[in-house]
This record gives C-alpha cells, sequence and structure tokens, in this order.
C-alpha cells in the first residue's frame, strides 16, 4: 500500500503527473524539485494545514538549501477574496517573486484555488504545484487547473484555468481531517461511480464504512480512481466545453441548498449539499421516467446509509428560490435550465433545456418533505 502512484492528466504541453504515496510529504523535495529552475519557492498555505503537517513538508525541503518563503492564509472560504488575492500577490512580489519561481499551495481546496489564479497571473505566470490537504482537494478541485476567487455575484466567477506542473497527494494527512470534511469530499468520489462506472458506484457501496473509517487501502483505491476518472474527462474537455459537465452531477440541485443558506458550510457543506443533490437528481430522472424506481431507490438508500441528509431541512427552503438559483446557476444561460441526469447507475448525460414546470413541481414537493 506504500507504493507510489502515477496518474497522468494528458493535455499536450501542459501535462502533468499526480503522485499518490502514503508519507509523500516527508519526500517532497525529490517530486518538487524537478520543476525548480533557478527560482525561489513560494508556499502558499491555510493556517491549518501548515499547524498540522507544515513541518513534515519543511523538512524534506530545509534539507536542500533552497530559498523558500511561506505565505499563510486564513483558513476558510473567505480567504477565496480580491482581498486575499491582493495580500498574496503583494507578499509574493514583495520577496522579489520571478518567472522562474514555483509556488506550491498547500492545503485545501480554498488553499489550491487561490494559489492556483495567483500563479496564474503574478508576472503572467508561474509554475505551481498543488500539494492538497483535504479529501476534497485530494479527488477533486487539484484536478483539472481550475482556478478562481469568489465575487459579490457569485462563487469562484474570477478566475483562469491554469494547470499545475504536478500534484502531489500524501493519503495520511487526511488522518488529522474531521469526519465531517472527510464526508464532504467523498461526495466527489461516489459521484464518479454514478457518472460513468457503475462498478466504481458497488464498490463504494460496499465500502464505504472502510472509505470513511480510517486510512486503508480502500480509501487509497477510492481516491486513486477518482482522480483517475477525473483526469481522463480533464483530459478529453478541458474547458468544459462538454463531457466535463458530466461532473456536475447533483451541483445545480446543491447551489440551490447552498444558496438557500447563504453558502453557510456550518448548515450545508458543499459535498453535502452534492449529495442531497444528487439524490434530486436521480428521483426527478426517475419521475421523468429516465431512470427505473429500483436504482434511484438504491442511490438514496446509499447516501442515507453513509450518513449524509437526503431531504432538505427547516431553513426555508422554497420552490421559487431554488428554481432562480437553478436558472442562474453560471452553467446554464438564457433562462434555460440544464441538469445532469442519470440513465442509470453510471451513466449520467447531459438533459438540456429541463421542463421547468416538471422541475418546480419536483422542487415544491421537495420543500414540503423538508424536515
Ligand atoms: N478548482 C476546482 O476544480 C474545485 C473543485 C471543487 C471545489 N473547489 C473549491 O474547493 C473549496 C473547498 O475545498 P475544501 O473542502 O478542501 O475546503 P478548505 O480548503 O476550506 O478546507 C476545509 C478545512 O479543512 C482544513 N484542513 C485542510 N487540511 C487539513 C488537514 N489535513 N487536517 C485537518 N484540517 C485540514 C482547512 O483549514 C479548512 O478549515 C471551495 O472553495 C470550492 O469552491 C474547487
Ligand atoms: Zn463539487
Amino acid at each position: 500500500m506504500n507504493n507510489l502512484s502515477k496518474i497522468a492528466v494528458g493535455l499536450d504541453t501542459r501535462s502533468y503527473e499526480i503522485l499518490v504515496q502514503n508519507g509523500i510529504l516527508n519526500n517532497v523535495w525529490e517530486f518538487i524539485s524537478p520543476f525548480l529552475k533557478n527560482g525561489k519557492l513560494h508556499i502558499i498555505s491555510d493556517t491549518n494545514a501548515f499547524k498540522l503537517h507544515g513541518e513534515k513538508l519543511l523538512s524534506s525541503i530545509k534539507s536542500n538549501n533552497v530559498k523558500y518563503n511561506i505565505i499563510e492564509i486564513e483558513s476558510g472560504e473567505k480567504s477565496k477574496s480580491f482581498a486575499s488575492f491582493e495580500n498574496v500577490i503583494e507578499s509574493l512580489l514583495s520577496t522579489g517573486a520571478e518567472r522562474g519561481d514555483l509556488i506550491i499551495a498547500f492545503g485545501g481546496g480554498v488553499t489550491g484555488d487561490l494559489s492556483g489564479f495567483v500563479a496564474g497571473v503574478v508576472n503572467r505566470g508561474i509554475d505551481f504545484i498543488q500539494i492538497p490537504t483535504t479529501l476534497l482537494s485530494q479527488v477533486d478541485s487539484s484536478v483539472g487547473g481550475k482556478t478562481a476567487i469568489n465575487a459579490k455575484a457569485g462563487k469562484n466567477l474570477v478566475g483562469l484555468f491554469w494547470q499545475p506542473r504536478a500534484v502531489l497527494i500524501d493519503p495520511l494527512v487526511l488522518e488529522t481531517l474531521p469526519k465531517r470534511d472527510l464526508m464532504a469530499g467523498f461526495a466527489e468520489i461516489f459521484k464518479i461511480g454514478l457518472i460513468n462506472d457503475a462498478q466504481f458506484f458497488d464498490y463504494c457501496d460496499k465500502n464505504y464504512a472502510k472509505i470513511l473509517g480510517e486510512n486503508s487501502t480502500s480509501r487509497r483505491f477510492a481516491i486513486e480512481t477518482a482522480i483517475k476518472a477525473k483526469a481522463n474527462i480533464v483530459a478529453q474537455d478541458e474547458r468544459e466545453g462538454g463531457i466535463r459537465a458530466l461532473l456536475n452531477l447533483g451541483h445545480t440541485f446543491a447551489h440551490a441548498i447552498e444558496a438557500g443558506v447563504n453558502y453557510n458550510e456550518q448548515i450545508w457543506r458543499h459535498g453535502e449539499a452534492v449529495s442531497c443533490g444528487i439524490v434530486m437528481a436521480a428521483n426527478f430522472s426517475h419521475q421523468l421516467g429516465l431512470l427505473d424506481e429500483k436504482s434511484a431507490k438504491r442511490i438514496e438508500n446509499f447516501i442515507q446509509n453513509c450518513g449524509y441528509r437526503t431531504k432538505l431541512d427547516d431553513n426555508g427552503f422554497n420552490a421559487n428560490d431554488m428554481l432562480e438559483t437553478m436558472r442562474h446557476d453560471k452553467k446554464n444561460s438564457g433562462g434555460q435550465i440544464n441538469l445532469i441526469l442519470l440513465k442509470n447507475i453510471g451513466q449520467a448525460f447531459i438533459y438540456k433545456n429541463a421542463p421547468i414546470d416538471k422541475l418546480k413541481i419536483f422542487l415544491e414537493s421537495e420543500c414540503a418533505k423538508a424536515a
């Protein structure tokens, strides 16, 4: 289980490898040094991740006499703001950052998204490496090169595609991650099985307790399978002109849930909203006669057994607001709603221009069921 896995993301001149190994953090120098030309290393990290695992990262770097500096950002979504973007850029430039330098993003998805955006624009683009430390960032946000900060009008509206030069994943860092964050990350893992890999969904169904329970062969297999699947999709459709949209399974419903609580992550973590959103997508697929009842029930039972909410809660959700959010989802245009729905377990597809009247009735009944 301690072998090194290499997963390739094939994007022509921007191709890179995602390396997975227990304890890779103690040995990062070997993997980052080939990308460090003559420059300095800039480590951007959130305070939590750095406090917990920074020493391990530094021990490998320090023994190699390289110039480095550390820029800490506050943990949490608030760091994906124009203010912290500016702070990080100014800190970097004050150390004399140059084109040949290398940025390391060390933390969860917030750190990766902000650092990637910074790397993409400072000096018109500096190389960067992702060392993701949450389950969500290991299987999702560090793969595929999307970077962003948030604007008043919505999340992730300001950013660019900026691929890392490499991604280093140490499953051992997840030992300090709270269960709730593990669960949030797992939603983006089993989602893959539902999209295009029924066998992997079976695996998640049988092994979710092990995957969520502790560092194990099952967890590592799940992480690697999800990364491979995403890498494969990204290689076919880097800029989300088509097939990459399938990764949004459950997400349009999830955004309506998240918006309903003003993106308060104490109430609904993104991954929790995605899980509930997938239940909704499955049930709506069944209502439209696209997915059989047995499969829809199986998905709902699985998500419930894992311990997620499968229904809206009593936070005052209403169908009209949810529909409005769905219409304005940045993936939709002209008032139409495109949804990722299911024909089967392992067979998601893009359903263009969903029938608004039926969707409204569906959402009304979901809101009425809210507990
Ligand atoms: N770029 C993409 O393709 C993409 C995809 C999905 C999500 N995202 C973005 O990712 C972000 C969410 O990422 P996230 O869930 O990793 O959130 P996060 O970065 O806020 O991390 C969650 C919490 O875990 C802490 N943490 C990090 N590593 C830890 C560790 N090893 N042990 C204990 N605590 C640790 C963090 O300090 C934070 O408090 C969102 O901003 C979302 O928009 C981006
Ligand atoms: Zn997501």
